[in-house]
């Protein structure tokens, strides 16, 4: 049967050419804009302030040459100074832990001394444990009051790709003043809250006073942990107190054996030296509905949409997790996405890796819908490692780019105060 359908289309050559068969058009809904060009480090994050300034940051971990090893002058952190350029921010003091300047790294080094983001004091290394110094940072967002926030893992990778744990120190929440380019708050996470093999990957903020006692709002966060200690972390922005949820459920957990496909490629999970697997990110997205009541969030390695109930992340009491767990809705599925975020309008957009597309997330009639699709876009928002993973070679290709779009309806950026 197949060989007659391929000997009649040989046979009708000025046939098959004449035929204009449908084809996808690549492209649907409105123009992106080009804002920036990335030829240096490699970014997963964007924030940009009320009077446009931007920032990006550069994780460690998911490429160690982003890894600030005390001599190569490597940011973690920065503002983006021009359409091609970006400074370390808020200052090369930040982004450069002290120690080992001037070591060579294949002698041994000073127990003491010579520290530098990754501690080989310890057995197996670790991250650095400095509080007043970023190590890997995964996340900056500009919050409803116009101030910079910093999410740092606390993980970087080593010289030879391993993915150092965290040490006590190095997760924290680090918040800065725009005005001044000033520190006004750094909160550390405890060893309970984000332990080494923890992964603070994206954060939400909420700072309506009457959400908690001390009335300085909440942030709610992310740990897609690789190791599978995945989860949300709640902190309470007044008392700097934290907690966790849902760890251990369904909803933050990978699926089994997911695959994704960008630009028609499968997806598996290779890392030099081991065998091929599959993607095992948790917990990753999230954003806030409009009015702060309900927390969306997703993961990488699943296609649902899932959202809670703020109240019940915000309790820690006795019951709360059994309560957490139980109010979890699931929204169906939006396709493979990283990072959410939300608008005026309601609307939560999403990347969806598959289909070169953003699209969005209506509470008002449960569905999702297409917002816009380009062959440019490959991997949309905070985490673009798609072709990292690739078997062998690193398909990304420099420059990596910031592109822009206006929202329908004249959205713009929630403000939850
Ligand atoms: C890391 O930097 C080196 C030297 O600049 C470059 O050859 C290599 O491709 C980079 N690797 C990645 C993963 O970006
Ligand atoms: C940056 O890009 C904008 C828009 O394309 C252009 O007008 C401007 O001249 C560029 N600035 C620099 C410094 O290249
Ligand atoms: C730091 O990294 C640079 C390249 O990024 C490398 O040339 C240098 O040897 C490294 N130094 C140490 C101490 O690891
Ligand atoms: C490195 O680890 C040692 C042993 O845990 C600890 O005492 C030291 O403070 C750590 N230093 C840094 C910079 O992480
Ligand atoms: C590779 O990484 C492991 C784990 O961090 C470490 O124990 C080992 O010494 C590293 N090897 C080299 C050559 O850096
Ligand atoms: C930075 O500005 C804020 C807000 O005006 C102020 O509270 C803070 O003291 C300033 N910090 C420094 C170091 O000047
Ligand atoms: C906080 O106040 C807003 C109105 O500003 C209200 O809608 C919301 O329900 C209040 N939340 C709590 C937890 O009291
Ligand atoms: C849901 O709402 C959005 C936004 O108004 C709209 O674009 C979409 O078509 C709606 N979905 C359906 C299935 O009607
Ligand atoms: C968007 O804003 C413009 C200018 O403020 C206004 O003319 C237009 O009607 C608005 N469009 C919508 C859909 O609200």
């Amino acid at each position: 049967m197949l060989s007659t359908i391929f000997a009649t289309a040989l046979l009708l050559p000025s046939l098959a050419s004449s035929q204009q068969l449908i084809q996808d058009p690549g492209k649907a809904g409105p123009e992106l804009e080009l804002v920036h060009l990335y030829y240096d480090e490699w970014p997963t994050g964007i924030a940009v302030s009320s009077t446009g300034r931007k920032f990006s940051n550069y994780p460690g971990a998911l490429d160690k040459n982003n890894t600030n090893n005390g001599s190569n002058n490597k940011y973690t952190v920065a503002e983006l100074t021009g359409n091609s350029t970006e400074a370390a921010y808020p200052n090369a003091e930040w982004n450069n832990p002290p120690g080992g300047g001037e070591l060579d790294c294949h002698k041994s080094r000073n127990a003491l001394t010579d520290f530098e983001a990754i501690n080989y004091t310890t057995t197996p290394p670790t991250g650095a444990n400095y509080q007043n110094h970023f190590i890997g940072v995964q996340s900056v967002v500009v919050d409803p009051l116009d101030r910079l926030w910093v999410l740092d893992t606390g993980r970087v990778q080593d010289p030879n790709g391993t993915i150092v744990n965290a040490a006590v120190g190095g997760p924290k929440l680090v918040g800065i003043d725009l005005s001044n380019n000033t520190v006004f708050q750094t909160i550390v996470f405890p060893a309970n809250v984000a332990p080494g093999d923890s992964y603070l990957n994206d954060v939400r903020f909420d700072l309506r006073s009457n959400i908690t006692s001390s009335g300085k709002g909440v942030a709610y966060i992310t740990d897609s942990s690789i190791e599978g200690r995945t989860g949300l972390v709640i902190v309470d922005l007044g008392t700097g107190e934290s907690w966790r949820h849902l760890q251990g459920s369904t909803y933050v957990a990978p699926a089994q054996q997911f695959l994704a496909y960008i630009w028609g490629i499968p997806f598996y999970n290779h890392q030099a030296g081991q065998p091929l697997g599959y993607q095992g990110f948790g917990a990753d997205g999230i954003a806030l509905s409009a009015d702060g009541e309900d927390l969306f969030f997703g993961g990488v390695g699943k296609r649902y949409l899932y959202s809670v109930p703020t109240a019940r992340l915000r309790d820690d009491g006795p019951f709360s997790e059994a309560l957490a767990q139980a109010s979890v809705v699931s929204r169906g599925q939006k396709g493979v996405s990283d990072g959410y975020e939300t608008d005026t309008n309601g609307y939560i957009y999403h990347g969806n890796a598959e289909q070169n597309a953003i699209s969005f997330y209506n509470p008002a009639n449960g569905t999702d819908s297409l917002f816009l699709r380009d062959p440019r876009i490959n991997w949309v928002d905070t985490l673009p490692f798609g072709p990292l993973n690739w078997p062998g070679t690193d398909r990304r290709q420099r420059p990596f780019a910031l592109l822009r779009v206006k929202l329908p309806n004249n959205g713009t950026k929630t403000s939850l105060r």
